[in-house]
């Protein structure tokens, strides 16, 4: 296993524990992930249900949420669990974009299978503002 997988695997390992405390009465999908700060630092989140559905928070937001709010903005990767391979739906997506365009989205299931894709490819065409505001 070389340096990278490890870390991968460290990530995955962390996303999965997370799921433990997922809040999912709705959908019983529970989701953890775990993101990685350029400066080696890791957060988590879990997916946040809601009677009114649409208020859902995702695992990778509030874990983007909880980096951004110690102090974080850029990431590296993100681990996304959960019980089947678990890919980041579309507004999930457009918020890792936001982060950094080089982030490796690492899609896990519970028994450890994972697949590997640049975020730039999972959103290819992303809304930008070319001109800021
Ligand atoms: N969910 C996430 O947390 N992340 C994803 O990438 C996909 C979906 C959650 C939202 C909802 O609580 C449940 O999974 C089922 O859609």
């Amino acid at each position: 296993m070389n340096q990278m997988e490890k870390e991968y695997g460290r990530l995955i390992d962390k996303a999965q524990q997370v799921r433990q405390f997922s809040y999912a009465p709705y959908s019983h999908y529970a989701v953890g992930a775990c993101v990685l700060t350029e400066e080696g630092e890791v957060f988590t989140g879990c997916n946040v249900e809601n009677v009114s559905y649409g208020l859902t928070m995702c695992a990778e937001r509030v874990a983007i949420g909880t980096a951004v709010t110690a102090g974080f903005q850029n990431f590296k990767a993100i681990a996304i669990v959960g019980d089947e391979l678990c890919r980041p739906c579309g507004a999930c997506r457009q918020v890792l974009f936001e982060f950094g365009k080089d982030i490796i989205v690492i899609m896990a299931d519970s028994k450890g299978n994972y697949e590997v894709t640049p975020i730039a490819e999972l959103l290819p065409e992303a809304f930008v503002l070319e001109k800021g505001v």
